[in-house]
């Protein structure tokens, strides 16, 4: 069991930032990830579209050999990961917005949430929301727009910066501190955020606690790969293979897939 691969999957391109982390901690591990970005963006999906799409690509990995299943979608996280708990035999990691850290270090207690709208209307969101961000103010913001704009590989254009822009005002206003990206998209967009956000805007991502959490996981029920052998790390897109293979630098094997 312990060589089988770690499964990953995500509405697309984005949790290939939630890989990186997983892959750079664990780089013994083999995995296996699922793009499915013919049904991107999941985040304007019903809970019941999230879940049926959740339950495809968890079946995959499964049918796989898939020892363990990071949900490396927020949106998918927040919707659907209760539903693959109670239903699946295998561990799942999610991908929660850290809103957290965030939350305990913000001085001017003002702190930013970027995410989907599937994510912030989620129940766990605001069980999160309400149990480490009572004394914050927290600006919520829907990222509409984004996602299929990085699916487009289109991380520099001026929609996007226009975007930003326009999702950032109303919380540079709020005189935020930290923000909160809440979909695995996001982080690719880090360098442009940075142009635009006071420099003392520290902005956070979830990729390395998932890698962490997945490790712990992992090493508690002994099923870490311990074998010394060069990984095999396969990546499935049901969409344009070529934005993915550019993503991942051309890494790593990237096949077409229409599931
Ligand atoms: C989306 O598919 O809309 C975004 C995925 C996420 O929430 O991480």
């Amino acid at each position: 069991m312990s060589n089988h691969p770690i499964g990953i999957f995500d509405s697309g391109i984005g949790g290939t930032s939630i890989f990186k982390e997983i892959h750079a901690l664990l780089p013994l591990e083999n995995i296996i990830y699922l793009a499915d970005s013919a049904n991107a963006p999941y985040g304007n999906k019903s809970r019941e579209d999230i879940l049926q799409l959740s339950v495809k690509n968890t079946e995959l990995l499964i049918d796989r050999g898939c020892k363990l299943i990071v949900v490396a979608c927020n949106t998918a996280t927040t919707n659907a990961i209760a539903y693959l708990r109670q239903n699946y035999n295998i561990p799942f990691i999610g991908i929660e917005p850290a809103i957290k850290p965030a939350s305990l270090n913000s001085r001017s207690k003002s702190i930013g949430i970027l995410a989907t709208k599937g994510t912030l209307s989620s129940a766990l969101f605001h069980k999160t929301s309400d149990l480490y961000a009572k004394d914050v103010k927290v600006i919520e913001q829907v990222g509409e727009g984004l996602v299929p704009l990085i699916e487009a590989g289109q991380l520099h254009s001026q929609d996007i910066r226009d975007l930003l822009k326009k999702f950032t005002l109303p919380m540079i206003k709020a005189e935020i501190d930290y923000l909160v990206l809440g979909c695995t998209h996001y982080p690719y967009l880090i360098p442009e955020l940075k142009k635009i956000l006071p420099s003392h805007v520290t902005i956070i991502d979830s990729g390395l606690a998932v890698a962490k959490q997945t490790e712990t996981v992992l090493r508690t029920k002994q099923i870490l790969n311990n074998e010394a052998s060069t990984p095999k790390i396969e990546f499935y897109s049901n969409g344009d293979i070529s934005i993915l293979k550019k993503i991942l630098n051309n890494q790593f094997p990237v096949s077409y897939l229409n599931f």
